[in-house]
Order: C-alpha cells, then structure tokens, then sequence
C-alpha cells in the first residue's frame, strides 16, 4: 500500500509550480488530491494526467481570495472523496517593487492571496480537522519569510506572517487535536512566480538568483511537503527551509 493511500489533500494554487508538483507527487504516493486554482483548464489536465497515472484528483475552480470558493473545495471533497487529511495552502503571488514605486493595488494583492488567501483555506478545513481530531496543514513561507530584501517588503510580510500564524496554529492545535502543521521555507525555486512582478528594476534584480540548472525546481519543494506528510502520526515535521546551494541570502 502506497503511503497516503486512504487520505485526501487540498493544494491551493494546483495549476502551475509547486502546487501542481505537489498535487502530483501527492497523488503518486496514493492521495486522492483536490487540485485547485483559478485556471480551472489547468487543474482539469492535471486531473486527467493524475488520472492516466492511476491516481484519484478532482479538479476545481477556486480563487483564494474568496470564501466562498475555499468553502465549497471543501464541501466538494468531502462529497467525493469522504473527507480531508491535508492542506497545501500554496496560492501565492509575487509582484515585489520597491515601497517608493507605490504600487499600492499590488501591495493590498500580495496581502490578499498571499495571507487572507491562507486564513481563508484554514477558515474553511479548520471544523473538519477539529471534528475528527487529525488533519495536516502545510503552509507555504520563504526564505523571505525569514529574511528581509529591498524590494520584497510587502512580499516578506506576508512570509512572515504566514510562518506566525503556522507557529500559532502549531501551539494551539497539535498537542490538543491531533492536528500537525508545517511550514515550507524555499529560497529560490524557478515557477511562474515571477511572471506576477510587473517592476522591470525588481524584476532584473531577483532574476539573478533564479538561474535555471541552479535554483531549485519545483519537484524538490513538492518533495519536502511530501516528506511533511508521510512521517507517522507523532513527528511533526513543523519547518522545513531550502536554498539553492548557490544562494547565499
Ligand atoms: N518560486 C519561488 O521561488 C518560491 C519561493 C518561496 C516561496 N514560494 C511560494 O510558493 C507558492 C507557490 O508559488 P510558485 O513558485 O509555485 O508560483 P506559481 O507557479 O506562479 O504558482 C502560483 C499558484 O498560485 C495560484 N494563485 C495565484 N493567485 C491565486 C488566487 N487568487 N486564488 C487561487 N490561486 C491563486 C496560481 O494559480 P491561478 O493563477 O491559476 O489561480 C498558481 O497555481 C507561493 O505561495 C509562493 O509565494 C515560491
């Protein structure tokens, strides 16, 4: 037997990057994966690729930013698969700038999905995971959830505000219910990520670190979440942190 074969994951943001190699990954260690996102004809091949493989993933359409959607993946999996063990809450977007650029609409963004988006998901699987006293929440920080860059402020804050409230979920959840929590750290990992930075001066400065044959690839970060969720029911693998081995900060 496979070593997920009888849980369910949720992966927010499942349509391209981490998400989507983690939604696979998931899927080849038995989970019956909830594939998410907003680009619905993404998350559907996903779906069918998981399904070429032997694997169970149901696709869906949701915007993290609206309660909602989070709500009804919720209700749509427990429908389908008869519950959930595990959530990836991965959406997340990048548009770093400076502060002095004010690109005001792109900060409140960043917030949006990067950090409501989170307490969002956790909103909607929270009464599930306390009910039956197990559940798995995977949160995805950085490096920049760790460290500060010019150009990065409002990007950084939210990294660090999701590895707070990870700790906190921590502390309150799992020795009392059972619910373990672990925060993925990575440093720079080459995804669509940067496709969201609409700053030409951001854009060419964090280029540098996004090397292809030296960042890491999103297959690594879907390895780590996959090592999270596979230890037995009393490790709790709380942070995991990557770099590149180039990267120095
Ligand atoms: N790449 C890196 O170097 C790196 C490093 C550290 C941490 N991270 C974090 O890793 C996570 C995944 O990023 P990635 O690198 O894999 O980037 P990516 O390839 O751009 O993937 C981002 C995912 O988030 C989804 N998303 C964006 N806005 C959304 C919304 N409003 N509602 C639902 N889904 C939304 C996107 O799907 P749709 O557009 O289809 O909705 C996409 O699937 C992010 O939280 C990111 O901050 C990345």
């Amino acid at each position: 037997m496979k070593p997920l074969s009888r849980k369910t994951a949720i992966v927010t943001g499942a349509s391209s990057g981490i998400g989507r190699a983690t939604a696979l990954e998931l899927a080849r260690k038995g989970a019956s994966v909830v594939a998410t996102a907003r680009r619905f004809d993404r998350v559907e091949a996903l779906a069918r690729q998981i399904a070429e493989e032997g694997g169970r993933a149901l696709p869906l359409r949701c915007d993290v930013r609206e309660a909602r959607d989070v709500e009804n993946v919720v209700e749509t999996s427990c429908k389908h698969f008869g519950g959930i063990d595990i959530l990836v809450a991965n959406a997340g977007i990048m548009p770093i700038s400076l502060m002095r650029h004010l690109h005001v609409a792109e900060w409140m963004a960043t917030v949006d999905v990067n950090f409501k988006g989170v307490l969002a998901s956790l909103a909607a699987v929270l009464p599930k995971f306390l009910e039956q006293k197990s559940g798995h929440i995977v949160t995805l920080s950085s490096v920049a959830g760790r460290k500060v860059y010019p150009g990065s402020a409002v990007y950084c804050a939210t990294k660090y505000a999701v590895r707070a409230l990870a700790e906190g979920l921590r502390m309150e959840l799992s020795p009392s219910d059972n619910i373990r929590v672990t925060i993925i750290e990575p440093g720079a990992v080459i995804t669509e990520l940067l496709e969201t930075i609409t700053d030409q001066a951001a854009l060419q400065e964090i280029q540098k670190n996004f090397q292809e044959g030296r960042a890491l690839q999103a297959e690594d970060i879907a390895a780590a979440i996959v090592y999270a969720v596979t230890q037995p029911p009393h490790v709790n693998v709380n942070e995991i942190l990557i770099r590149p081995t180039f990267q120095e900060l």
